[in-house]
Order: structure tokens, then C-alpha cells, then sequence
């Protein structure tokens, strides 16, 4: 077992659960969704049923029926005497809400760049000579990493391919990053809310993570950034200063320079993560990458996931040779390299990046207008600030039922993330996430689920609020 989450620790996780009835299978439905969403990981224990029960305020009933239901759909197994423990995904006999389908918006995932298959086939032309080698390395092929030097000092920071290394996308850049460069109990400093599977990876490395809070109102909390760095040192500082995950949100040149000083004052390592930084969906100019004049150390990563494929597993560490030297030494406990074959097509794709990224701006623009406009209609209530770009808006529900609402959509065949899951340390619960990454006619599906389920999902939060304890403690 991993660990034991005691019932308060559950109750808060959950929020306002109480969705539907019967209420053991509202329970259920909502532990299956933090199962689902990585909030609760496989092999957590679960709290007895008897404390669940005291701190809920239900019946001991609801709970154990909750828990057979669980047992019945692979989510959890429990032995006399040991309690109930989460189980892997690979054992779940069904999804939330029944089968899975429907629209998936958890993952703001853009399909592949037209052009993508012609350039594949281009590389298959030469298939004889490149399947007759090793076929993999660790450091990245010559011409991948001149092309990505070459578009780095394109964008305004000269860049040569040895301060380049290439991975197996840019979540591998972040675990190797996180691996080497973090040890045990060390401070990192993060955005809240931030890519969740950055957190994950340093949280699995050691880190205790600091959180500095961005809103996709008003930005970075500029005075908390200088106080954090200040306080606690922070060894490195993972942050998307452009098109912010999820907020869309991106550094003006105040908040870049509080940043680079406050690094460069505290001995911080900032890393970078432009995954979304060249996806631009509004008229504004795309920001540049940043640059610290010498005052801090910085490391940029970056991949082709969002802007060609996310099939294509290439990403990249763009660094000093010495950090980059310590990456590959580590290297090879993670992975053996990347494939030739991926990284022939990459090559091809990053030299083209100037003709990719107009189709991919269009597509992203229209996902975005086609979601907006369906909410202004069926949702005018609800909150949002139009990001100039990136792949997701972060909604501002009014009310912290972002798991009830997530929930409720589920057992309409939609998936998405509540915001919670976005949080350092709780929090975001009045948040949910929505990809426009998907076709406009899918999103427009999307609000109309949200729309039907909206007014039973708040007014039932509207009664928790007034009348339970178990809201104050998610508020
Ligand atoms: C900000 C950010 N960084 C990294 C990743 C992981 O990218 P890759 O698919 O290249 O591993 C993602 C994917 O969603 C992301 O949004």
C-alpha cells in the first residue's frame, strides 16, 4: 500500500460530491473520478467506513454500498482486517459512467499537423539506410539538434546544437530534469495551477513544491514570487512564462524581470517549459522566448507534441553542455535514447515549423471562438478571460463544484479534468479546465452537456453551501 488517506483528507478530496442519487453511487461515481484523474494514486488506502460515514454526515450504509461498488467495477479490492485499497487502472472492469467514449477533454491534445503523413513518407525514402544503423542515441542527432538550435536563435536566442539534448517529448525532458537535478526534500518553486504531470514528476524526485499562484486574470502574483524565491530558495523554479498550462496566460516584461531577479537573488535554476509556447490563437504578437541577460541559469525545454503530433514522441532540453552532461550521465536508468526514425521525421518538421504553425494558430483559434461563443450562449454565467493562446481555457465556475461538475459530465459520456487537479496543495475547486484543442462541433457538443447538467450540479452546490461543513473545508 502507498499510503492511508484518512476520512478527512478523502472528504476534502471529494468536495461536493452529492450529485445524485442514490448518494452511495454520487460516492462512488466521485472516488472514481479521483482514481481516474490521478488524485488518488493505485494502492491508496482508503478510510474505514464507520469514519467516512462520521465525517460525510451519511449513513455507514451509503458508504459500504459505495465501496461494494467499487469493489464491482475493479476501482478498489478490500481483505478483513486490511480495509480498502485503490486499484491500478489495468483492473478497473469499467470507467466512470458506465464505458468510456463520448468526448474526451481531458487531454488538450491537438490531431496532427496535415502535412504530417507526407513528411513521414519522405523520411521512409531513406528507411534502408536509417533502419541499417543502431537505430536510437542518447544526445539526439546532429541535424535534429542544428534544427532546433536554429529555431531557438530564430526566435531571438542564438543557441548551437551542443547546448541542445533530445528526449522522448517533453515530459521525459521534465523526469530527467527532476531525476537529476532535485534531491530529496529540496525546494522547487511552481505555478499553481500548473501542468499536473510536471508536479507529479517532481513530487516523485522529492521535491517539496512551492507554490506561486498565476491567474488567468490578473497574472502572477508578483509580490508572492519575490517572497517565495526570497523565503525558501528554491533549487529550480519550473514555470510556462508564455501561454500558460492551463491558464493561457503568458509573463508580461515586469513579471519576467521580478522573476529572472528573484532567481538569479535566490541561486534558482529556472526550467522553462514551452510545449505551448508557439501556439498563439488570437491577434496579438507571440511572446519571445526568455532571456536572462546572466542574471539567473535558465534550462528550456520544449516538443513537437502539441504543434505536430503527440504521436511523435520528440521533445527537447535546451541548456549549458555541463547541465546537459550531467543529464545524459543519468540518462540511460530512463530510457536508451530516441528513435532515428522519429527523430529524421522531427528534423523535417522543425525546419518547417514557419509553414506548420499557421495551420495549427487557425485550428486553435477556431477551437477556441466555436467554445466561446457556445458558452456565451448556454453558460453566460460562467467566467472566462480569452487567452491569446495555448490550448485551454481555465473557467471561472462561480462556485466550488469543479468535481461535482466533472462528475455530472462524466455520466453524460463527457471527460474532463476538474481543477483541483491543476492545484499545488488544494485549491481551484471554483476552476475546471476545457481543451479547445478538440473540433469546434465536439466542443459545441461539449457546452451543451455542461449546460444540461449546470443547474442541478449548482443547485445542488448551492444548498451544500449553505447547509454542511464539508464545503468549508474545499472552499
Ligand atoms: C506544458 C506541457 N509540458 C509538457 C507536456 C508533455 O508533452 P509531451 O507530449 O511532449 O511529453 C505537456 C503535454 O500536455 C504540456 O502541456
Amino acid at each position: 500500500m502507498n499510503s492511508r488517506l484518512s476520512a478527512r483528507a478523502l472528504a476534502t478530496l471529494l468536495g461536493v460530491w452529492r450529485q445524485r442519487e442514490p448518494a452511495y453511487e454520487a460516492l462512488a461515481d466521485a472516488v472514481r473520478l479521483l482514481c481516474l484523474d490521478g488524485r488518488i494514486v493505485a494502492r491508496t488506502g482508503l478510510p474505514a467506513e464507520r469514519e467516512l460515514a462520521a465525517e460525510l454526515g451519511v449513513s455507514r450504509t451509503t458508504v459500504a454500498s459505495a465501496y461494494q461498488s467499487l469493489r464491482d467495477t475493479g476501482h478498489i479490492e478490500s481483505h478483513r482486517g486490511a480495509g480498502s485499497v485503490t486499484l491500478p487502472a489495468s483492473q478497473r472492469i469499467v470507467e466512470l459512467g458506465a464505458q468510456r467514449g463520448g468526448i474526451d477533454l481531458q487531454k488538450a491534445c491537438p490531431p496532427a499537423w496535415p502535412g504530417l503523413a507526407a513528411l513521414a513518407s519522405e523520411v521512409m525514402q531513406q528507411a534502408t539506410t536509417l533502419i541499417g544503423q543502431v537505430g536510437y542515441d542518447m544526445i539526439g542527432s546532429r541535424s535534429l539538434r542544428a534544427a532546433i538550435a536554429d529555431r531557438y536563435s530564430r526566435r531571438g536566442l542564438p543557441t548551437s546544437p551542443d547546448e541542445i539534448l533530445v528526449t522522448n517529448g517533453a515530459q521525459a525532458a521534465i523526469h530527467l530534469i527532476a531525476s537529476v537535478m532535485v534531491g530529496r526534500a529540496d525546494r522547487v518553486a511552481i505555478e499553481t495551477p500548473t501542468y499536473p504531470h510536471a508536479a507529479d514528476a517532481l513530487r516523485a524526485a522529492g521535491a517539496r513544491l512551492v507554490p506561486l499562484p498565476v491567474s488567468s486574470e490578473t497574472g502572477w502574483d508578483i509580490d508572492q514570487v519575490e517572497q517565495a524565491f526570497a523565503r525558501t530558495r528554491p533549487v529550480l523554479a519550473y514555470l510556462m512564462p508564455v501561454y500558460q498550462n492551463p491558464t493561457g496566460r503568458s509573463m508580461s516584461v515586469r513579471e519576467r524581470e521580478v522573476v529572472v531577479g528573484a532567481a538569479g537573488r535566490a541561486g534558482t535554476i529556472l526550467v522553462v517549459d514551452e510545449t505551448t509556447a508557439e501556439l498563439a490563437a488570437g491577434d496579438a504578437p507571440q511572446p519571445g522566448p526568455v532571456l536572462t541577460d546572466g542574471l539567473c541559469q535558465i534550462v528550456h525545454l520544449g516538443s513537437l507534441g502539441k504543434t505536430v503530433w503527440g504521436g511523435l514522441r520528440v521533445g527537447w532540453i535546451r541548456a549549458a553542455p555541463d547541465i546537459l552532461s550531467r543529464l545524459v550521465a543519468h540518462r540511460p536508468a530512463f530510457d536508451l535514447g530516441t528513435p532515428d526514425l522519429d527523430q529524421a521525421i522531427a528534423a523535417l518538421a522543425v525546419s518547417r515549423m514557419e509553414d506548420i504553425l499557421p495551420q495549427r494558430r487557425a485550428l486553435l483559434r477556431a477551437g477556441r471562438d466555436a467554445l466561446l461563443d457556445a458558452m456565451a450562449t448556454a453558460l453566460p454565467d460562467w467566467n472566462v478571460c480569452v487567452p491569446d493562446g495555448g490550448v485551454s481555457l481555465w473557467v471561472d465556475l462561480g462556485a466550488p463544484v469543479s468535481t461535482s461538475l466533472v462528475v455530472a459530465a462524466h455520466a453524460r459520456g463527457l471527460h474532463l479534468t476538474a481543477g483541483p487537479r491543476f492545484g499545488i496543495g488544494g485549491g481551484h475547486e471554483a476552476r475546471v479546465r476545457i481543451p479547445f484543442t478538440a473540433a469546434p462541433e465536439d466542443l459545441r457538443a461539449a457546452v451543451g452537456v455542461l449546460a444540461d447538467v449546470w443547474p442541478d450540479v449548482s443547485r445542488r452546490a448551492g444548498t451544500m453551501v449553505r447547509g454542511t461543513a464539508l464545503v468549508d473545508a474545499v472552499v
